[in-house]
């Protein structure tokens, strides 16, 4: 079995190619390849290859809320964003806290076969905060945990956190910070600043995420330990995470989609779909979080992808379920804020969606370079297509994108999970020749 993807330009660089995958590996790179009767060709004319996308930070909610997304269902999501591998977040019933979880999630997702499922295990037990889980037996599980987080809440006990890092330290794995100091936020639902206070919004300060992002920074210090920031969200968290790299200090952080693009003038609606954690901000923090993007100060881009049920959104703005859905749009917001921006290219993007959090991460086979050898974890993109959002019309089980009917450019056009076609045209799964 092997497939053709003729036209495509590496990167969005230089002349058009043929690019032949073979035996799940890029096997010729070439101006022009002929073709078999069993090769699978993909016209790509005019469209740009990236290595497959990774995100560090998404929620599948499998185990016990299938109703909203199951491991299939966010797969199949997953790879019609150009997705080749996605880290799944511990906040499920039960939490993944333990292997039988952990290993649970991980051999479902292979089973699926559209995008490698890497389970994310809980920091402590339950998410409670207090008792470190046995990190090592997750770690040492089939699912091979690379990445551990509370996430949905913050590992709030200085404590704990500074236990977690050293745990983490000695087994080589990392540490992913959901930062909010939880007694700032009681009972908060929007950003604090006038929008809120206008809307009658309790208001979130950045404040709540600053002081846990410098406290981290610093325990990650002494620790001699990395830590990895959740959804930054603040022209602050950029400045303290400016600070903490320029010391040395092993710490990156990625940023929603989401956050790059919306603010928090869009809570006038009321509309339940705007609620998330951390809330959408202030124009000016957008801002702050593109150039912080383009300038490398925020390493990556992660989904925070967040399914939930209508009722869940539809419904009072503060009793509404935070989150949003991120698989199917990610790269469509990243190319209108980013690309279309200039404040990165093509090659950039592959940066931050694909070799910067494959690297994070420590997944050697994602994020590599296009070249002959390599495996075959790809995503074709179509630069110069837009397409108008439709919540209803996407694989995820549940509806709740915040871009409803917006137009947004570029189309992933097809995907390769080692040289297996999983996403081809807006369509799931192989396509038989
Ligand atoms: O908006 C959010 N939704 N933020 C989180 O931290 C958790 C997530 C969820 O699980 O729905
Ligand atoms: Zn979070």
């Amino acid at each position: 079995m092997s497939v053709l993807i003729r036209g495509v330009r590496l990167y969005g660089e230089g002349d058009a190619v043929d690019v032949l995958v073979k035996d799940g590996q890029i096997a010729e790179i070439a101006p022009s390849l002929p073709a078999d009767g069993e090769t699978t060709v993909i016209d790509a004319t005019g469209q740009v290859l990236l290595p497959g996308l990774v995100d560090l930070h998404t929620h599948l909610r499998e185990p016990g809320r299938e109703d909203t997304e199951t491991i299939e269902t966010g797969s199949a999501a997953a790879a019609l964003g150009g997705y080749t591998a996605v880290f799944a977040m511990a906040n499920t019933n039960p939490v993944a806290d333990s292997p039988v979880v952990t290993d649970h999630v991980w051999h479902r997702g292979q089973q699926v076969g559209l995008v490698d499922v890497h389970p994310v295990g809980a920091v402590t037990v339950g998410l409670a905060g207090t008792q470190l889980t046995e990190m090592a037996m997750m770690a040492n599980g089939a699912g091979q945990v690379r990445m551990f987080s509370d996430d949905g809440k913050c590992v709030h006990d200085p404590l704990v956190m500074r236990r977690a890092l050293e745990y983490a330290k000695g087994l080589g794995v990392l540490i992913a910070q959901h930062a909010e100091e939880p007694r700032l936020t009681v009972g908060a639902v929007a950003h604090e600043g006038p929008n809120a206070a206008r809307l009658g919004l309790a208001g979130w300060p950045r404040s709540a995420e600053e002081s846990i992002v410098a406290r981290d920074a610093i325990l990650a210090r002494d620790a001699g330990a990395r830590v990895h920031i959740c959804h930054a969200s603040t022209a602050g968290t950029v400045e303290i995470l400016k600070w903490a790299k320029a010391q040395g200090i092993s710490i990156t952080a990625e940023v929603t989609p989401h956050h790059l693009l919306l603010d928090d003038t869009r809570l006038a609606s009321y509309d339940g779909v705007n609620r998330v954690n951390p809330p959408l901000r202030e124009a000016s923090d957008a801002q702050a979080l593109r150039q912080a993007l383009a300038d490398g100060v925020i390493d990556c881009v992660a989904t925070d992808h967040a399914p939930h049920a209508e009722h869940e959104k539809c419904c009072e703005f503060s009793v509404a379920r935070p989150g949003m859905l991120g698989l199917e749009t990610a790269l469509s917001v990243v190319a209108e804020t980013m690309v279309a921006s200039g404040l990165l290219t093509w090659r950039g993007v592959a940066e931050v969606m694909s070799e910067n959090p494959a690297r994070i991460a420590g997944l050697p086979d994602q994020g590599r370079p296009l070249e002959v050898g390599e495996p075959a974890n790809l995503t074709v993109v179509d630069p110069e297509r837009t397409w108008t959002v439709a919540g209803a019309e996407m694989a995820s089980k549940s509806a709740n994108t915040p871009y409803e009917e917006m137009t947004l450019p570029a189309v992933v056009t097809a995907t390769l999970l080692r040289g297996k076609v999983t996403a081809l045209r807006g369509h799931v799964g192989e396509v038989q020749k």
